[in-house]
């Protein structure tokens, strides 16, 4: 290596990116490493035939063997990266005290650390789980800017709400030193381009049981609502995130307690979004239908059994004005709406079944 070269790395900004086998850290490190290629990656992956993939993806990207549980492993790298990004299990309890462990242990107020955690608008869902309200409408909406205050302290048997905890926690307390951004996104559609699983979930599950039934499965009122995010835009989200954190922006309006950014461009209803699924198929030659769609009324047992936890957020509703990112950072979606994605969520399904 030429001495221009190695000291270009010496200083080049370190990422320690957890889940780049998943779909939303496999596309936030393609995102990256496209628009980024001299910055130094470290990717955490569980198993050797997975980090084959990964080095054969990525040749320059040093991955690390070893799981969520390898606390000493990950506080290690958190502590020598600048920054850290975690995308793979939200509810880690394990991994995510290692790494604030190792951003505490590696950096001080001369050089801080950053942190961009995954969470997800599931948060969102506990006051329709905890009143059994299934399939109905929204009966509230949440607000990343006016009302932050409802996201941040929602009761503790919310989702990822243990997680969420402590990350705001690491980053109101090493204030200075490690600065915390939680990414929250909803419903995700669109291919990933990570190395490994491109595959988002709750709208192939739903194109799934269209694909299977013929017909649009509806719980309750179908009115039940959700907001939705590319994972192109998401990944636009981490990469604006990654820029405030090298050009040294440190505004409280990004990080710490107040470092929580909905990532939602638009929202639909489960119902409506089912019936729109199921007439494209129809139009697409994928079920066959004479005339109009029809309605497959699911309870919520049987969402279930369909679709574990991606059938069940189908009845259950989190709603937010998403602003933050929009107000700090100029996020703006600019990859395919839902609707306009229908086609190849189905037909990727419709591939992966083996229908096509
Ligand atoms: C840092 O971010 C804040 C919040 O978005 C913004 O108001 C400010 O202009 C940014 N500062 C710089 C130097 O970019």
């Amino acid at each position: 290596m030429d001495i221009e070269k190695k000291k270009r790395n010496e200083m080049a900004f370190k990422i320690f990116i957890i889940g780049v086998t998943g779909y939303i850290a496999g596309d936030a490190l393609y995102a990256l490493t496209r628009k980024y290629p001299d910055y130094e990656y470290v990717a955490l992956v569980r198993c050797e035939s997975s980090a084959a993939r990964v080095r054969g993806a990525y040749p320059s990207v040093r991955v690390v063997l070893g799981s969520l549980d390898d606390a000493d492993l990950i506080r290690k790298e958190a502590a020598w990266a600048d920054l850290v990004l975690d995308g793979a299990d939200a509810d880690h309890v394990v991994a995510m005290n290692a790494i604030v462990a190792g951003l505490v242990e590696g950096h001080s107020a001369s050089r801080p650390g950053f942190w961009l955690h995954t969470s997800g608008t599931g948060i969102m869902t506990y006051s329709d789980t905890a009143l059994d309200r299934f399939g109905q409408p929204p009966d509230r909406e949440y607000d990343d800017v006016d009302r932050l205050d409802e996201i941040t302290n929602v009761p503790d048997e919310a989702f990822h709400r243990i997680t969420d905890k402590i990350v705001l926690e690491c980053g109101t307390k090493h204030v200075k030193v490690v600065n915390t951004a939680i990414v929250c996104p909803p419903t995700i559609y669109g291919a990933g381009r990570g190395p490994v699983n491109t595959r988002s979930k709750q709208c192939p599950a739903l194109a799934n049981v269209i694909l299977t039934k013929g017909q649009a499965p509806i719980i309750g009122t179908g009115q039940a609502s959700t907001n939705n995010v590319h994972i192109g835009d998401l990944s636009e989200a981490f990469t604006l995130l990654v820029e405030a954190a090298v050009g040294g922006n440190f505004s409280s309006e990004i990080w710490g307690a107040r470092g929580y950014h909905v990532v939602g461009n638009d929202k639909h209803a489960w119902g409506p979004l089912a019936r729109s699924m199921t007439a494209k198929a129809r139009d697409l030659g994928l079920i066959e239908v004479d005339g109009e769609v029809k309605d497959y009324q699911m309870s919520k047992e049987e969402a279930y059994k369909v679709a574990g936890w991606d059938g069940l957020s189908w009845g259950l509703n989190n709603v937010c004005n998403a602003r933050r990112l929009r107000e700090t950072l100029g996020w703006a979606p600019k990859y395919p709406t839902l609707e306009e994605e229908i086609p190849e969520t189905l037909n990727a399904e419709a591939k992966r079944i083996g229908l096509i």
